[in-house]
This record gives structure tokens, sequence and C-alpha cells, in this order.
């Protein structure tokens, strides 16, 4: 029997990049998966089932959580990692209507998306979520600061969500990945990604797949006694 078997997944940002790795993970280790996507692609496949969803938008969450509901069933896992890295310049050249975007998006709607799933896993006893922040919200990026400060409140999120849920059954923890090859990089400088690749103490990135598999480790059953905590894909950048 696989790892995952008779579970239900939802996928945010599985359209593509790392979300999209997460969905072919989940799927191969046997979960039925169900992606939200603001942009979401006509080819699903793996997944079983796909829906329009922007995770900053509370209706657009709710009308998704009953849409996926409907499709696959009562969801088991809940994989937010639907996010966007905004622009890469100096705070003072940041105009507060891209900080808005990206604490929307990145922060918010991991917030969003907890909201309107842990209700049901807490009814249920049994339950995984877990959302992708960054290395960027532990060390900090000066010329990402909103996405540095999503990524940070995420993994403050998570600690405040798992205390919340830690007698219910359900358990709540993030991943902290370093730079990975994917259309998020579209949104970067070349000096920037530059900047980034020559910190990387293994001398590349990060691949998409690693992410998947450390995702896969942390919603299946071998990770049974750990909630609250970001688990750490840098590739010995971070220490701690
Ligand atoms: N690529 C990296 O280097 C890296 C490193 C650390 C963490 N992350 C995080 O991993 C996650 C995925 O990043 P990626 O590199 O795969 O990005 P990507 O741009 O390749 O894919 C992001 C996906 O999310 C979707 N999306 C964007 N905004 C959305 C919204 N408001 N609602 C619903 N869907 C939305 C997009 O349509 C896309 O399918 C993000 O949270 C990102 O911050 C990425």
């Amino acid at each position: 029997m696989k790892a995952l078997e008779g579970k239900r997944a939802v996928v945010t940002g599985g359209a593509r990049g790392i979300g999209h790795a997460i969905v072919e993970r989940l799927a191969a280790d046997g979960a039925r998966v169900s992606i939200w996507d603001r942009d979401p692609r006509a080819d699903i496949a793996p997944a079983e089932h796909a829906t329009a969803c922007d995770v900053a938008d509370e209706a657009a969450v709710a009308a998704a959580l009953a849409d996926s509901t409907k499709a696959i069933g009562p969801i088991d896992i809940m994989v937010a990692n639907a996010g966007v890295n905004g622009p890469t310049k100096p705070a003072w050249d940041y105009s507060l209507e891209d900080w808005r975007r990206v604490i929307d998006v990145d922060l918010t709607g991991v917030f969003l998306t907890a909201r309107a799933v842990l209700p049901g896993m807490r009814a249920r006893r049994q339950g995984r979520f877990v959302a992708i922040s960054s290395i960027a919200g532990k060390e900090g990026n000066p010329n990402a600061v909103a996405y540095s400060a999503a990524k940070a409140g995420v993994i403050g999120l998570t600690k405040a969500l798992a205390q919340g849920v830690v007698g219910d059954g359900v358990l709540v923890n993030c991943i902290t990945p370093a730079m990975a090859e994917t259309d998020l990089l579209a949104e970067m400088d070349a000096d920037y990604i530059q900047a980034i690749r020559d910190r990387m103490p293994f001398g590349r990135l990060c691949t998409v797949e690693e992410i998947a598999a450390m995702v896969a480790f942390v919603v299946g059953p071998e990770c049974s006694f750990t909630t609250g905590m970001a688990f750490d894909v840098s590739g010995g950048r971070a220490s701690f």
C-alpha cells in the first residue's frame, strides 16, 4: 500500500512550479489531488480536479473548498503553496501597492486557506496542513522585503495554528526552501538570482522534486510527532 493511499489532498498554486511537483509526488504516493490555482492549466494530470481560486480572496477560498470536497471528498491534506515574489528592489523603492499584493497572497492566503480547511480536519480528528514558506522568511532578503516579511509571517502562523489544533489530531508545519528554478524567478532580476546562487553552499539551486519529497514526508504517516515546525530544504544555507 502506498503511503498516501486513501488520502485527499489540495495543493494551492499546483498548476506549475513547486506546486506542480508536489501534485505529482502526492499522486504518486497514492493521494487523490485537487488543485486551487489563480491560473489553472487545461491539463491537470495527475491531479483529479482543479478549480480557479485566488487564495487571497475569502469567498473564492470558501467556494474552492466546497468544489474540491464535492469532487474528491473531505480534505485530509492541505498544501498552502501558492505565492508570488513581488519586485526585487530595496525597501525605499518598494511601493505600498506591491507590498500589499505580496502580503495578501503569501501570508493572508495561507491564513484564509487554513481558516477554511482546519474546522473539517478538527471535526474528523485528522489532517495535515503544510505551508510553503522560504529561507527568506528565516534570513531576510534586503531586496525582497514584503516576501521576507510574509514568509517569516508564515513561520509564525504555522506555530500559532499548530498549537491551536495540537489536541485535535491535526499537524501543522511549514517548509523553508532555498531558491529553486521555477517561473517565480521571472519576477527577479539576473543580478539578484546570481547573488543567491553564489550563497548556496551546495553550489546549486534546490530542485522542485527535493521540495516535493520533503512535503511528502511531512504530510505522510512517518511524520507523526512533529508539529509547528519549519522543515529546512536550503542545501546547507540555514543552520537553524
Ligand atoms: N522558486 C523558489 O525559488 C522558491 C523558494 C522558496 C519558496 N518558494 C515558494 O514556493 C511557492 C511556489 O513557488 P514557485 O516557485 O513554484 O512559483 P511559480 O510562480 O512557478 O508557481 C506559482 C503558482 O501559484 C499560482 N498562484 C500565484 N498566485 C496565486 C494566488 N493568489 N492564488 C492561487 N494561485 C496563485 C500561480 O498561478 C502558479 O501556478 C511560493 O509560495 C514561493 O514563495 C519558492
